[in-house]
């Protein structure tokens, strides 16, 4: 029996644990206290009424944006204040609610540069030509390759990314997203925009990523149909405060919820009434 197997069970630390975390701008109080705890192989929405903070919180969670309070952990390792490519090499990616794929790179190009954060040669090889670099550059292609298979997106890999339809864009920034191997990837509105057709594709996509590849998921998403379905759990924010937490029946039953979806228009309504 080795020693390993002998000590206490070890309790896996979360991928990401984000402490009490705050951020301003000016006198805005974009993110307050926000606490949020992401075990491996979890699958969390993130939701709230528009300028809720749900980007700002991504963007303290991805080294975007430098909290003004609290302390964020991946993988057990202190985080806080660190630059994006800390955050990108100790396992976070996510994707924007803007596209932010090269237009004139195909779908295989797009991917490949997701992997040279993670594979790529040393500059010295790269820059003198080196064995190396070309090793590492077919290996690079070959694994990018492989991962548009996992995903199903195949028939695209020579497509120019400007050319793609809206929602194989989306798809194809979370496959680069995913090139980084990441072990947690934070989606930002990824169906905002696609048709329901596409939406099932990316429900689909997201089920794999999740549950066959095993990566912990953050989803920010107004399609309700979407977090219902995926979301073990959902954190409600509005006005940068966390409303609620709870399972998808819990938090779409929970009246502040309600009043925060429902609030502006509801009172709209009234005084129009
Ligand atoms: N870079 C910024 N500078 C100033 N204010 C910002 C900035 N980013 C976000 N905000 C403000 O913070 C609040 C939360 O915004 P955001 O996180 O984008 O909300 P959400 O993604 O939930 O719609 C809003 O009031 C927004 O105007
Ligand atoms: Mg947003």
């Amino acid at each position: 029996m080795s020693a390993r197997s002998d000590r206490v069970s070890p309790v896996p630390s979360p991928v990401l644990d984000c402490r009490g975390v705050s951020k301003a701008f000016g006198g805005v109080q974009a993110l307050q206290d926000f606490t949020l705890r992401v075990d491996p192989g979890a699958l969390i929405g993130l939701i709230g009424p528009n300028g809720a903070g749900k980007t700002t919180a991504f963007n303290v969670l991805t080294g975007v944006l430098r909290p003004s309070a609290g302390r964020i952990f991946v993988a057990g390792t202190d985080l806080t204040g660190k630059r994006p490519h800390v955050f990108a090499r100790h396992g976070v990616a996510r994707t924007f609610q803007n596209i932010r794929l090269f237009p004139d790179m195909t779908v295989h190009e797009n991917v490949m540069t997701g992997l040279h954060m993670r594979h790529g040669a040393g500059l010295a090889a790269t820059v003198l030509g080196l064995p190396a670099f070309h090793r590492s550059e077919d290996r690079i292609a070959e694994r990018a390759a492989e991962l548009l298979g996992v995903l199903r997106l195949s028939d695209l890999i020579d497509v120019r990314a400007g050319d793609l339809a809206y929602g194989d864009q989306r798809r194809v920034e979370i496959a680069r997203a995913l090139a980084t191997e990441p072990r947690v990837l934070l989606l930002d509105e990824p169906a905002a925009g696609l048709n329901p057709h596409e939406s099932n594709a990316l429900i689909g996509m997201i089920r794999r990523i999740n549950g066959d590849m095993g990566i912990a998921v953050v989803l920010v998403e107004h399609d309700m149909r979407l977090v219902m379905e995926l979301c073990q759990r959902i954190h409600v924010l509005d006005h940068g405060r966390e409303l609620a937490v709870g399972t998808p029946a819990e938090v779409q039953d929970d009246p502040r919820v309600v009043e925060a979806y429902l609030g502006t228009s509801a009172k709209a309504a009234h005084r129009h009434a």
